[in-house]
């Protein structure tokens, strides 16, 4: 089978390796660099709960969740990339009584979820300040580093034979009696037996579709900051979730995000938001005050009308979307690499993914 791919970012790039891996000939288009999109601006949490995930959605991520030390694994054997994935734990901080009682509530109902006082809290990350209404502690979030995923995921799918080709946007799907039969870009036309829209929050941009078949995704901008861990301090010990803002230990860094803005494609930096994020993450963990911020950055998060993902056939035959990941990319990368290869290869999304199936829309 012949695959053309359209975005070369975590879904694509994992996709187009496992249907490599099964025997595909894959080859993946990109509009601008490989793994260059939100994969390189997202803080690579793998955070089931601190996203708050509930219901469909968060079946969704604690399976992704549970494939992710199997796929960091035969990745790093198959790239030869290290990922420093990691299962360390995050904890999520209250910073007032009402943001402690609902801490409270949710740790009656989530197993995953142990409730600390202020000074358990410090006491397993001594760097957070005492000034906390409570926490508590999930002990199976983990994280990545996101860059070198990217990285892996290119050298892996190149390794089991697949192509990428850079600098070469997909600007139309020509669609024949009903079956998409080729992707043209402003150099030439793909043709290929089974198309994906892994396109990220360009994925419904491309013409040629009739109306409908993509759902819109929109683009939700996200600015973060890193803070340089300085040579005689310790780091974080783990990921930490407090109120409009996460911090991420990152070997020699410190990871802040993220802001949420619905501004259209628009990845300008702003003062604004970098001020926030800093005064957020030092009311958090004082230290940071006197650390230097040594990166600034954004990426734009592809967000569908209902905010679950887009998978599965479209309306449009030999045509797959897998879009609409939101806050949850990375974490959703080994369940959606595994589900779409799936589906691409059966011509089905597997019946137990019916919530995020693309038809919900038509
Ligand atoms: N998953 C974190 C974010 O989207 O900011």
């Amino acid at each position: 089978m012949n695959v053309v791919i359209i975005g070369a970012g975590a879904a694509g790039l994992g996709i187009g390796w496992q249907l490599a891996r099964q025997g595909a000939t894959v080859t993946v288009l990109e509009r601008a660099q490989y793994a260059h999109g939100a994969i390189w601006a997202a803080a690579g949490m793998i955070a089931p709960v601190g996203e708050g995930m509930e219901g469909p959605l968060a079946q969704f991520g604690q399976q992704s969740s549970r494939l992710w030390p199997d796929f960091a694994a035969t990745l790093e054997a198959q790239s030869g990339v290290s990922i420093g994935y990691a299962r360390k734990g995050a904890l999520l901080v209250a910073a007032d009584g009402d943001e402690a009682a609902h801490l409270a509530r949710r740790a009656e109902q989530e197993e995953d979820l142990q409730l600390l006082n202020a000074s358990q809290a410090v006491e397993r990350e001594p760097l957070l300040t005492p000034l906390i209404a409570g926490a508590a502690f999930a002990q199976d979030e983990a994280q990545v580093d996101t860059r070198a995923l990217g990285h892996a995921l290119a050298r892996a799918l190149i390794a089991a034979g697949g192509t990428i080709i850079q600098n070469e946007a997909v600007v139309r799907i020509e669609v024949s009696s009903g079956r998409a039969v080729a992707a043209r870009t402003p150099f030439r036309l793909h043709e290929a037996d089974a198309f994906v829209i892994a396109a990220g929050a360009w994925s419904s941009g491309i013409d040629g579709l009739p109306p409908g078949t993509v759902p819109q995704i929109k683009p939700i901008k996200g600015e973060a900051i890193a803070y340089a861990v300085p040579s005689d301090a310790a780091t974080l010990r783990e990921v930490v979730w407090g109120t409009a803002v996460y911090l991420v230990p990152r070997g020699r860094r410190v990871l802040a995000g993220a802001s949420v803005a619905d501004v259209g494609f628009d990845t300008s930096l702003t003062k604004t938001v970098r001020a926030f994020l800093e005064e957020r993450a030092t009311a958090l963990i004082p230290a940071l005050a006197q650390w230097r911020v040594d990166e600034h950055w954004a990426g734009l998060r592809p967000a569908s009308p209902d905010g679950l993902p887009v998978l599965g056939r479209s309306q449009v035959d030999g045509l797959f979307v897998a879009s609409g990941q939101y806050r949850n990319g990375i974490l959703f990368t080994p369940v959606l690499a595994d589900v779409m290869a799936r589906t691409v290869m059966t011509g089905a999304l597997p019946p137990e993914h019916a919530a995020f199936d693309i038809r919900r829309f038509a």
